[in-house]
């Protein structure tokens, strides 16, 4: 589904109408809900449990094609968001005793045909050769209460996976032909094969093989009252690292009441940049808060090179928040400007994906990639070598049309959407034992983690256009790029965020 439309959000007016036979005996099902609902319920009840089927529907029954109700972005809905939970939580408390299970996976929905975010096209690149550079482009977000609404009840279908754990090794068995590490393990190229041959059930290396939970006494460790905060997140969570220098952190804007309320926000440091945040102002001692930003302190850091030390909270995410449901990641450099929610909605939900990802902007073939790597310095030259002559011999192309409908080989990976259900998680936790076994450099072996296991299950990745994720992060420029642009002041501006950019973003403001 992931890569109908490039990305674009104009894929869903194209499929219309299949397995109508599926579809009636959904209605069926809610006839018959109803009926039991009624049966045992004045009608008062009745009436507004059709009200808050409208929304539910839309969730519950957007089976492939099918068309459902739902609300338009330009209508004039303006219904509080506080009424849709009254009216929700009402329901649900009244008929607890007797209501049906809810289908155990969400199923994706599609917006109406005639929804603006359907009629919506990405504007032309622009013209002027000199601007065609990363810019951000118009993102075609649903209003806020909307996106809350759309938020699935249910997780997604995990296909085969259905039961993941991770190694904990005491003592570690540093046995191994090449790579890994006292945080990662040494897992063997047999386990490595293993663990590609997705199976029902699974134990695989995840980081953290020294202890029995994430940060206690794993490296990355982190204090007890903040784990049980994190423990906490049963929703969506927002993670970031700085490890170097505090100055420039800006809390999320833009964020909805809601979702202050509702999402995790957590900044990870490390001790470094805690003693300069202890003389920031901005820093409330109490509530360990940046702005929305929940701080925690992070001891014992694994790894020498700073690069390695952030891919733990970036690609295990749903080791730090084993409860929570949905994540965001995106780099410290990185200001969040649009609501989770509408981001998630975009890119996850609609799009009926489990994990998201922006392409790099120019570049999609892996050999290309490591190339510019070698070129810009980025990583010694025989070790990225290395890595790309061993994914070669195991049947790494160069990108070529011919694998569409994949459309890139390289993410530009600052930002991570995700959903946690075992294969998301399976492929995160893959992914950083190469990155822990080759070099950090995550963007080259990204396709191949992903193509073992599309091979073998029908999961399968959304990469987005880099400018719809330069939408709702801005970048920050190190110093000497900010020199740079100087020069070329009309660059700069493109390539910062323009406010009005979409339908949801107007309506949103
Ligand atoms: C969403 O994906 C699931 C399986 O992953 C599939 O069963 C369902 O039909 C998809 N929904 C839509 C609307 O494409
Ligand atoms: C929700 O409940 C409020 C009263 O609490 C009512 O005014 C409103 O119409 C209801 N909305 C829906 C969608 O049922
Ligand atoms: C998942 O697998 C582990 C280890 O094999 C097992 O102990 C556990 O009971 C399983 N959980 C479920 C829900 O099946
Ligand atoms: C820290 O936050 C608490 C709770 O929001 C507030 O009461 C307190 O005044 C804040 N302290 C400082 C120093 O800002
Ligand atoms: C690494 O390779 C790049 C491109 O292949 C080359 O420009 C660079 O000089 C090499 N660096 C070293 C240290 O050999
Ligand atoms: C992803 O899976 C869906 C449903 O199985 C399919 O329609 C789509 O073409 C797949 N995309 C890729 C890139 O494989
Ligand atoms: C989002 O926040 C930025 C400041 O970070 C502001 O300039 C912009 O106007 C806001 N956009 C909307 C749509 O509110």
């Amino acid at each position: 589904m992931g890569y109908k439309g490039v990305g674009l959000p104009t894929h869903t007016a194209t499929t219309t109408r299949t397995k109508p036979s599926k579809m009636y005996k959904e209605k069926e099902d809610v006839v018959r809900w109803i009926f039991k609902f009624v049966g045992r319920r004045k009608k008062i009840l009745f009436i507004i449990s059709i009200l808050v089927f409208i929304r539910v529907l839309y969730v519950w029954h957007g089976e492939e094609g099918q068309k459902v109700e739902a609300p338009h972005s330009d209508s004039t809905n303006k219904e509080p968001l506080s009424n849709i939970h009254n009216n929700l939580s009402y329901v649900g408390k009244a008929s607890k005793a007797f209501r049906p299970r809810p289908p155990p996976y969400f199923r994706g929905y599609t917006l109406p045909p005639d929804h603006p975010c359907n009629r919506f096209k990405l504007p032309p690149p622009p013209a002027d050769k000199k601007r065609t550079g990363p810019r951000p482009c118009p993102v075609c977000y649903l209003p806020l209460e909307e996106a809350i609404a759309l938020m699935p009840s249910s997780p997604s279908f995990s296909p085969i996976l259905k039961n993941l754990t991770y190694i904990h090794e005491k003592p570690l068995n540093r046995k191994t032909e090449f790579g890994g590490s006292d945080f990662g393990g040494y897992p063997t190229l047999k386990q490595r094969r293993r663990y590609f041959n997705i199976k029902g059930t699974m134990s695989v290396h995840c980081g953290f093989v020294k202890g029995r939970q994430p940060g206690r006494g794993t490296g990355f460790d982190i204090n007890e009252k903040d784990l049980l905060e994190m423990k906490r997140c049963r929703g969506i969570v927002v993670a970031s690292t700085v490890f170097d220098a505090f100055d420039d952190v800006k809390s999320p804007s833009n964020i909805s009441k809601y979702s202050e309320q509702t999402v995790c926000f957590f900044m990870f440091i490390d001790e470094k940049t805690e003693s300069s945040l202890k003389r920031d102002k901005r820093f409330n001692r109490t509530t360990k808060k940046v702005g929305l930003w929940r701080i925690v302190v992070v001891h014992n850091l694994p790894y020498t090179d700073g690069r390695r030390n952030g891919k733990v909270p970036k690609l295990l995410v749903h080791r730090l928040f084993p409860n929570s449901r949905y994540s965001l990641w995106m780099d410290g450099k990185l200001d969040l400007v649009v609501d989770p929610h509408q981001i998630l909605e975009r890119f996850l939900w609609r799009e009926n994906v489990t994990f998201a990802i922006s392409r790099h902007y120019k570049r999609f073939d892996v050999f290309v990639e490591a190339e510019a790597n070698k070129a810009a310095g980025k990583y010694a030259n025989a070790s990225i070598d290395f890595q790309v002559d061993f994914y070669k011999k195991e049947g790494l192309t160069p990108y070529s049309t011919a694998k569409l409908p994949v459309t890139s080989d390289v993410p530009e990976g600052c930002v991570i959407l995700r959903e946690h259900v075992p294969i998301s998680n399976l492929f995160t936790c893959l992914w950083f034992n190469e990155v822990d076994r080759f070099t950090s450099r995550d963007q080259i072996s990204f396709s191949t983690v992903r193509d073992k296991i599309a091979a073998r299950t029908k999961w399968n990745v959304s990469m987005f256009l880099d400018c719809q994720r330069r939408n709702f992060v801005v970048q920050r420029y190190h110093l000497a790029d900010q020199e740079k642009l100087k020069k070329k002041p009309k660059e700069t501006k493109s390539n910062g965020h323009t406010p009005s950019t979409g339908i949801g973003q107007q309506r949103f403001a």
